[in-house]
């Protein structure tokens, strides 16, 4: 049973989720119309993941006693300057959620809410990976440069990242 202050907590985490899935699609949508065709297909997933996350916390919010919420999302930028600003940006925001996801653990630990403490372990490794993904790109970037060739390289290489993540977590 959840108690009124961890269903909150949850609750905006969801809110938090669904806006990284609508900043990721806004980023997306504007690599796909920038003819960055690699980097839209991996933030196009990307959306998809961040989708699965609200999913995961509303559906445990009302298997656990309390009412998963659907919040209103704010409006995410819609331009972006470059392929690595769209990668810096989606850094700095997976770094913003872990915090979050950090302060949300610690309130459970906290509160004694053991179950809660312990679904939260998946976001807390989830987070861990997603950082070292987008890091491992931004690396990728520094090395090869992203002007004329660069950004062509750079594009098809974030098209596969997924793949090869895969690959070497299997
Ligand atoms: Fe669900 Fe990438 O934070």
């Amino acid at each position: 049973m959840l108690s009124k202050k961890i269903e909150t907590a949850l609750n905006d985490q969801i809110a938090k989720e669904a806006y990284a899935s609508n900043y990721y699609l806004a980023m997306a949508s504007w690599c796909e119309k920038s003819g960055l065709r690699g980097t839209a297909s991996f933030m196009y997933e990307q959306s998809e993941e961040e989708l699965e996350h609200m999913m995961k916390l509303l559906r445990y919010v009302n298997s656990t006693g309390g009412h998963g919420l659907v919040a209103e999302i704010p409006q995410p930028p819609n331009t972006f300057k470059s392929i690595s600003h769209v990668i810096e940006l989606a850094l700095e925001h997976e770094l913003a959620v872990t915090k979050s996801i950090n302060k949300l653990v610690e309130l459970c630990f906290n509160e004694k809410d053991y179950s809660s403490f312990n679904f939260l372990q998946w976001y807390v490794t989830e987070q861990h990976e997603e950082e070292h993904l987008f890091n491992s790109i931004l690396d990728l970037i520094k090395i090869t440069g992203t002007d004329g060739r660069g950004v062509y390289f750079i594009d098809n290489e974030i098209g596969k990242f997924r793949e090869k993540e895969g690959a070497e977590k299997s």
